[in-house]
């Protein structure tokens, strides 16, 4: 009996690329419908020329998605609500994508009656694991094809001879450096040189972010507005999501903010050397953390920061669709429902950094911190909570720590001497 067509319908994550061009090509030697469904989640590369590619490589259908707002929406702010950065320094600008663009794959196979999903990732990176986990999680029926973690164009070289023999168009060069990501949150460049730990990134890996060393002499000052955790506005104007985030990005690039440069420990096992441009995310994070160091309890601030890394790793790790995540960003969201108020930041060359916060739900007190007239702060009190405080120390120090043979400054050797 013929099959139907649909059984071999797959819809594919275009980016337009040569990676993806050459998959819808393979995929349809190999009898498949390809579906291409492009994401835009911004910044966008060659947005008009996407389609025609890919019916050029063989695409029956071609799809463009706008995600930017609930990519700002829901993934992005969230995750600066919960202070999300990959071992402390990525913010997880390509990791955040993922999970949406899953979802958005899932979407239209349903749509167009697929019975399989299809993506570019090679078998060594994170967004493999990303997108298959998310997809298994929401459709666990389709199928999930990755024709560059088994095919047979091992090579850059062999993707750029097949794609010539099946006249698909192409424009990028052999020489093509990079590995590169972006959407509105971020940019991640990997691979040639960077592959030298030892190299400094060269000037041409760097396209969001001028040169801190040419940034303006003069600084940039910006406020940021908050409600509950989310920035909601530039400067005293109400912005959308993501004409906030652009506005910033721009405004930071042109100061340097946002370049990072790690070596970074991927899920499958491999240390890599990761370059990435955050401008929008690294200036609303040093203003978000400002503001929750006003408005949320040092208690509160203590289970935050224990929680942060946890976070990060469950989004880098493409656990988005769990309970656990579900239940993280609960208590997040909870956390953050004093965190309204504004931030003053100064960004000059390569750095923002906080000169003002203020806010309406502000724990700061100046009649308790002041050192000047109109202390309500009661001295003598301290007297007896330090009394009480120091009791168990002074116990200690009576009976072990003033009798250890190495005398009280031997720490290396734990008073044995
Ligand atoms: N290392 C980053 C991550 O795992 C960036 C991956 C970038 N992807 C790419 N196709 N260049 O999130």
């Amino acid at each position: 009996m013929p099959r139907r067509t649909e059984d071999k319908r797959v819809v594919l994550a275009y980016s337009g690329g040569l990676d993806t061009s050459v998959v819808t090509r393979w995929l349809t030697e190999r009898g498949w419908e390809v579906i291409c469904m492009t994401a835009d989640m911004g910044y966008l590369e060659a947005d008009e020329e996407l389609e025609s590619r890919a019916y050029a490589a063989g695409a029956i259908a071609f799809e463009m998605l706008d995600l930017r707002e609930d990519f700002a929406r829901s993934f992005c702010f969230p995750a600066l609500m919960a202070g999300a950065l990959y071992e402390g320094r990525y913010p997880l600008a390509t990791a955040l994508a993922r999970p949406l663009i899953a979802k958005a794959l899932v979407d239209v196979a349903r749509e167009h009656n697929a019975t399989a999903v299809a993506h570019g990732c090679t078998g060594k990176g994170n967004d493999q694991v990303r997108f298959d986990v998310s997809v298994q999680a929401l459709a666990p029926d389709l199928r999930i094809l990755a024709p560059v973690r088994e095919w047979e164009l091992t090579t850059r070289e062999s993707e750029i001879v097949y794609a010539q023999a099946h006249n698909i168009p192409i424009t990028v060069s052999v020489d093509k450096q990079y590995s590169t990501d972006e959407n509105l949150w971020g940019r991640s460049i990997e691979a040639g040189p960077l592959e030298d730990p030892w190299t400094e990134p060269p000037a041409n890996v760097w396209e969001w972010t001028v040169n801190p060393e040419d940034a303006p002499d003069e600084p940039t000052y910006i406020e940021i507005g908050f409600q509950r955790g989310r920035p909601v506005s530039l400067d005293g104007e109400e912005l959308d999501p993501v004409t906030l985030i652009s506005r910033v990005h721009d405004v930071a690039g042109a100061n340097g903010v946002g370049r990072i440069d790690m070596i970074e420990d991927r899920l499958v096992g491999i240390k890599s050397r990761e370059v990435y441009e955050a401008p929008a995310a690294t200036a609303l994070r040093v203003a978000h953390e400002s503001l929750e160091t006003l408005t949320l309890s040092k208690a509160q601030l203590r289970i935050k920061y224990r929680l942060t890394h946890d976070y990060a790793d469950l989004i880098y790790d493409g656990l988005w669709f769990t309970g656990l995540h579900q239940d993280l960003a609960a208590l997040t969201a909870s956390m953050q429902r004093h965190v309204t108020g504004n931030v003053r930041l100064k960004l000059y060359k390569g750095q923002a950094v906080t000169v003002g916060v203020e806010s309406a739900n502000s724990l700061y007190q100046y009649s308790l911190a002041t050192y000047d007239e109109g202390d309500i702060y009661d001295q003598s009190s301290a007297v007896g909570f330090i009394d009480i405080f120091g009791l168990p120390v002074r116990v200690q120090a009576e009976k072990q720590l003033l009798r250890q043979p190495g005398g009280v400054l031997d720490v290396s050797s734990g008073g044995t001497g």
